[in-house]
């Protein structure tokens, strides 16, 4: 029996995931979440009940904008997700219409000219904006904020996904990243020798994803620690032959905890005392269900050895990331985090970092939360100088005046001496902090010892 999952069957239909799901679970049939499959039989009822209630819905729908909505007030400073409201459809929807018409702009964007026209252009909706003090009469709103008009739309563009793999002892995690690196086609194009920088970038079908190389938990846990959240993706690899160990159960954990989607990578599947049914019925166990047996867990049998289904994996890892939507603000402050960092002999401190927002450009002058620097120069991980970086991903930078720690984050600062003096004021301040800390806790010993 052929098979769809759901989130595909919405992207045809054009409707949102989860009102598809709600839909599906509402006619009786078992679907966990968006991710689950449903027979291809029952996606086709759905889609004609669905052709038939739009239309007819459609009708009258018409009816009342043409009455209603020709010509829509709204006050100033109103969003794009105000108006959608207004219109009676998600947010998400006007802003795919709005880029289907090649005008991107985020749900949260303040109306303006422009935004009104491409709106009438492709809704043949009149926006007519009227000043703060003369709300309309049906809509009375009070607005505790300043209306924000001069705030420039920030550019929401999709960027590649960051990805840990996490794993027990011996479960294949190097082994995979080395076959993935290997076997890339960048690397091989560019003649380039993989530098170290913390993470390593591939490419798939022309999609990049970023996988950072550190140790799963201990780079996951540290930059938590300091409420650095930069996985975006963590892939929780399990060796067939041995199955779900503390670790596995440490890391699963770790997951959950940063609300991070996990994927599965049954690893080790070559071996012949493989047994990958054994796997899935103790990770079902512990909550992640696969979605062979109806859940919504994304499962792959791979051999980290032979490369056996590494591609599909991989597919995986984009088609997560795409259901995710991940966007950054390309042209916002740079700022991003640091994975690793040493002190290079020669070359002074040393800086893997990945860029979370913005675009880092050679001569930015950053502060991070224990030094600053202006950057001198930058490497990407094939270890060659490149003047820019975009979101996601990681670069080597040289300039700093001092060796961060790894988890800590930067931004992009105007002048030196602000920078300096940040840094000045925060290293004070963790001073004050770390001499209550000893204050306090010899206080808690006297206490306990009374
Ligand atoms: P730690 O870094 O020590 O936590 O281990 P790891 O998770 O990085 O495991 P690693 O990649 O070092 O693999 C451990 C051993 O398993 C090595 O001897 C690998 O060759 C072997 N191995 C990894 N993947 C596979 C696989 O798919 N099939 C087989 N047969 N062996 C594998
Ligand atoms: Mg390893």
């Amino acid at each position: 029996k052929r098979k769809i999952r759901i989130y595909e069957l919405a992207k045809m239909l054009n409707i949102d995931n989860k009102d598809l799901l709600q839909i599906i679970q509402d006619l009786g049939v078992e679907a966990k979440s968006h991710m689950s499959s449903i027979d291809t039989d029952v996606a086709q009822i759905i889609e004609e009940t669905l052709r038939e209630e739009k239309e007819s819905k459609l009708g009258k729908r018409s009816e009342e904008v043409a009455t209603t909505l020709d010509t829509l007030e709204i006050s100033e400073g109103s969003t794009v997700e105000d108006v959608a409201n207004r219109l009676g459809k998600p947010a998400t929807t006007l802003v795919k219409e709005l880029i289907s018409a090649g005008f991107m702009v985020p749900a949260n964007a303040v109306i303006n000219e422009d935004i009104a026209k491409t709106i009438n252009k492709v809704l043949g909706v009149n926006i007519k904006i009227v000043p703060a003090s003369a709300e309309t009469k049906d809509e009375p709103r009070v607005r505790t904020v300043e209306p924000k008009k001069h705030e420039k739309p920030k550019k929401l563009l999709p960027r590649p996904p960051i990805v840990t793999v996490m794993g027990h002892v011996d479960h294949g995690k190097t082994t995979l990243l080395d076959y993935i690196r290997k076997t890339n086609v960048t690397a091989r194009e560019f003649g380039g020798i993989t530098q170290h920088i913390g993470a390593s970038v591939v490419e798939h079908n022309g999609k990049k994803i970023v996988f950072l190389d550190t140790p799963g938990h201990e780079a996951f846990t540290s930059m938590r620690a300091r409420g650095a959240q930069v996985t975006d993706i963590v892939v929780l690899i399990v060796a067939a032959d041995d199955g779900v160990m503390p670790q596995t159960i440490e890391a699963l954990n770790h997951a959950k905890a940063a609300n991070t989607p996990i994927i599965v990578a049954i690893n080790k599947i070559d071996k012949p005392s493989a047994k990958p049914d054994r796997v899935k019925q103790q990770l079902a166990d512990l909550g992640l269900i696969p979605e062979e047996w109806g859940g919504d867990t994304i499962m792959v049998e791979i051999s980290a050895k032979t490369g056996l289904n590494v591609d599909q994996l991989l597919e995986m890892i984009l088609l997560v990331a795409e259901m995710n939507e991940l966007v950054a603000d390309y042209e916002a402050t740079p700022q991003g985090v640091v994975i690793e960092a040493e002190l290079d002999k020669g070359k002074g401190p040393v800086a893997n970092v990945i860029v979370q927002q913005g675009t880092l450009r050679r001569g930015d002058i950053l502060l991070f939360e224990t030094t600053w620097g202006r950057v001198r120069a930058m490497m990407d991980h094939l270890g060659r100088n490149v003047d820019e970086v975009t979101p996601s991903l990681p670069a080597k930078i040289l300039g700093l005046e001092d060796v961060p720690q790894a988890g800590e984050r930067f931004i992009k600062v105007d002048d030196e001496r602000a920078a300096r003096e940040a840094v000045e004021q925060y290293m004070e301040k963790k001073r004050q902090q770390e001499m209550q800390a000893v204050k306090r806790t010899s206080l808690e010993e006297l206490f306990e010892q009374m």
